[in-house]
């Protein structure tokens, strides 16, 4: 594996593709990714110190949340500012290390957010649909073996896309047809025979990214039919909203993702698979944050106690 990556090295470097837009459309573009990323980042940071920074914010819930901070930091930055530097400059250059690098950190940080979402969502189905068990079901341990495997899980699948790829040779065509290293966009360069890579990225994305979208729906279809029979409707209203809101990135987030990896591979459509992907690599980041914590009251009063409002 190792002398094959050093053969590949020796071809040089990678091209990235900047979007096939007018320069207007490209700056307004480019606006918006800075926005996106400086949201996901204060966003995110803020959740971490306030939860740190609060002994009772230190619940399975604000400790998943602080997980999923952490995870989109991580996430937005493998990307984002790389993106911006090849629109701002035009240079499209990315080096052999530095996009097995981007491809290894999104891929882990894209699957662990699976999980993640997925123990948040079992964490609220908990709460609401069984409240008296919640405290013997959500223990200590519970929830650590629940992040670690989020964790663990997206590591290993990111380990298994490398070992997958060092396989694959690169021949002469060195330009993705994508704005990051994407796995497929890579794959699809090679000059190697590809099936068998396809179809265990087939198999393995529908293990890590349909079961956890899977067991979110289920969750939260538990929770709606609960929340239908609460009597008063001011509560009932208050858990629905949240809920929507939950749902929404959810959607975006897993819906997004799902149909750019699960498609079939068809060369035409890469610029709405470039678009579509800007939705889950820029504003989901960006939108958790604001949907599961700045919209809260318990975060915002500790926030008021600090005396800094978002
Ligand atoms: C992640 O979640 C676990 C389990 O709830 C918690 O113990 C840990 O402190 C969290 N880590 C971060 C960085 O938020």
């Amino acid at each position: 594996m190792a002398i094959q990556i050093i053969n590949n090295t020796i071809y040089g470097d990678f091209n990235l593709k900047i979007f096939p837009t007018t320069e207007t459309v490209l700056f307004v573009l480019t606006m918006g990714v800075v926005l996106m990323y400086l949201l996901s980042i204060l966003g995110n940071l803020i959740i971490i110190a306030v939860v740190c920074a609060a002994p009772r914010l230190h619940t399975p819930m604000y400790y998943f949340l602080c997980n999923l901070s952490v995870q989109d930091v991580a996430y937005a930055s493998s990307i984002l500012p790389k993106l911006l530097a090849i629109q701002i400059t035009g240079e499209t250059q990315i080096s052999f290390l530095g996009c097995f690098i981007q491809m290894f950190i999104f891929a882990a940080c894209m699957d662990t957010e699976y999980f993640l979402l997925a123990s948040m969502a079992y964490d609220r189905y908990v709460a609401i649909c069984i409240p008296l068990k919640y405290s013997i079901i959500m223990n200590k341990r519970v929830c650590t073996m629940l992040a670690l495997t989020s964790w663990t899980a997206g590591l290993l699948n990111s380990l298994l896309y490398i070992f997958l790829i060092s396989h694959l040779s690169f021949c002469d065509s060195r330009y993705i047809s994508h704005f990051y290293c994407d796995i497929k966009a890579l794959i699809r360069l090679s000059c190697s025979d590809i099936t068998y890579v396809n179809s265990v990225i087939l198999v393995e994305g529908f293990i890590i990214g349909f079961l956890p979208f899977a067991m979110i729906l289920t969750s939260y279809c538990f929770i709606i039919s609960t929340i239908m029979k609460i009597k008063t409707s001011a509560t009932r209203l208050k858990i629905f909203s949240s809920c929507s809101s939950h749902l929404t990135v959810v959607f975006l987030f897993c819906g997004t993702s799902l149909s750019v990896y699960m498609k079939p591979d068809s060369k035409s459509s890469t610029e709405v698979d470039m678009m579509l992907s800007l939705l889950y690599v820029a504003v989901v980041p960006a939108l958790n944050p604001l949907v599961y914590s700045l919209r809260n009251r318990e975060v915002l009063n500790v926030l008021r106690i600090f005396k800094v409002t978002p």
